[in-house]
């Protein structure tokens, strides 16, 4: 009998260590063989089997960060896992491993705004350039291939305005001229969607998020299939970028309940999303609405939905806006999200980054809410009280 996904969460430990229910965190720069000939022949096993656990250094993890990109190649449907010290880390890793001086990339405009920052601003300056295309409009996106293309970055929803892309289609466009992929899936995470059994060539998670689930620790993964996998793993050894056993080992605990967590949060947005949905000053950013395009993209390629979502605010009275906000009780106000707190932020028109194709008039104002675990009767009476000082 072949066990599913949700119950190998709670007994993946067991495969590995059977005298206890979780898996030890094993912390080492200097891994001890027993004579000369003992490092070499793991250095050769290594060779021949690049994503098994035959470490002759620190850098390289410990059984603690194996266990986890164990469970998360499993979860992702992927060739391997490589686990970063924070999501952001994996977004770099992905670039940096395929894209040379010279080359170009073209990115969807919604981009988380670091991922901006870094593709159309940092890179410049080692000449790589990105062209952004408009997530609502793939044509955008065949019309900027060049010979020069090398790499297509795909975050999907868009950040803060939360529009869900043909993504098998940006697939097959990229296929037919030879360009590699690459799916921000921090939204989703691959509970949802498996961005490389779609056809990405790699999907980046970041870990902080609903991996984790408790705010308390920062990681990332970037899931590879074989194409890129050798290109990733001499950019990871380069950069030296990998998640270390304290923060694996917390992420792993927090995997144990993404399954019941990610479904929970699922269900109380999707009561928020309904109540919000009657108010005729705001319009919902989440896969709601039927028969919208947002909903039937998201129906097609996802099995179901997070608890992050997007309001366009319409309101002259930019001071109700911020008091709606800060009139919340049980919505913090902070960064982050994927914990099980709820949290709400007010998008300055600023911070959204530089984007070419988004459509905000003056009078619209982007608020983003995480909906947490708690009682969704609470936190929509919550909304219901603030609302009252929206103008
Ligand atoms: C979509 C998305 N990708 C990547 C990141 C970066 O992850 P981290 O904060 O773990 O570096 C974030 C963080 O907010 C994010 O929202």
């Amino acid at each position: 009998m072949k066990d599913s996904f949700k119950t190998f969460l709670k007994h993946t430990a067991k495969d590995f260590y059977n005298q206890s229910v979780n898996p030890p965190v094993v912390r080492a720069s200097t891994i001890i063989f027993k004579s000369m000939q003992h490092i070499r022949k793991t250095q050769a096993k290594a060779k021949k089997n690049p994503t098994g656990r035959n470490f002759d250094y620190g850098r390289q993890g410990t059984s603690t960060t194996h266990i986890l990109q164990k469970i998360l190649t499993k979860l992702e449907g992927s060739y391997h896992v490589f686990t970063t010290p924070t999501g952001f880390g994996s977004v770099f890793l992905a670039i940096f491993s395929v894209v040379r001086p010279g080359d170009e990339i073209i990115a969807a405009d919604p981009v988380y705004s670091p991922t901006r920052i870094l593709t159309e601003n940092f890179l410049k300056e080692f000449n790589i350039k990105t062209i952004f295309y408009d997530p609502n409009d793939l044509k955008t996106l065949s019309t900027s291939i060049t010979k020069k293309t090398k790499l297509i970055f795909v975050e999907n929803p868009g950040s803060n305005t939360f529009d869900f892309q043909d993504l098998g289609k940006i697939i097959s466009i990229a296929k037919k001229n030879n360009i590699l992929t690459v799916m921000d899936n921090t939204w989703g995470t691959p509970y949802y969607l498996k961005p490389i059994k779609l056809g990405f060539d790699m999907a980046i998670v970041s870990a902080t998020k609903y991996y984790s689930g408790h705010s308390d620790v920062m990681g990332g993964s970037l899931a590879v299939n074989k194409k890129v996998f050798s290109r990733v793993k001499a950019a990871e050894k380069i950069t030296g970028l990998r998640l270390g056993p304290d923060d694996a080992y917390l992420i792993t605990r927090g995997l144990r309940t993404l399954d019941v967590r990610l479904d929970r949060h699922r269900e109380n947005a999707k009561k928020v999303a309904s109540f919000l949905s009657k108010n005729k000053k705001i319009k919902l950013l989440y896969p709601f609405k039927k028969n919208s395009l947002n909903y039937r993209m998201w129906k097609k390629y996802y099995s179901g939905a997070s608890g992050l979502m997007g309001l366009k605010i319409k309101s002259k009275k930019i001071n109700s806006v911020k008091k709606f906000v800060n009139s919340l009780k049980l919505f913090g106000y902070g960064y982050s999200w994927g914990g099980f707190e709820s949290l709400v932020l007010h998008q300055e028109y600023r911070e959204t980054g530089n984007r070419k194709y988004m459509k905000l008039a003056r009078d619209e104002h982007l608020v983003r809410l995480h909906i947490g675990l708690e009682d969704p009767k609470d936190l929509i009476s919550d909304i219901k009280q603030a609302l009252k000082h929206l103008k």
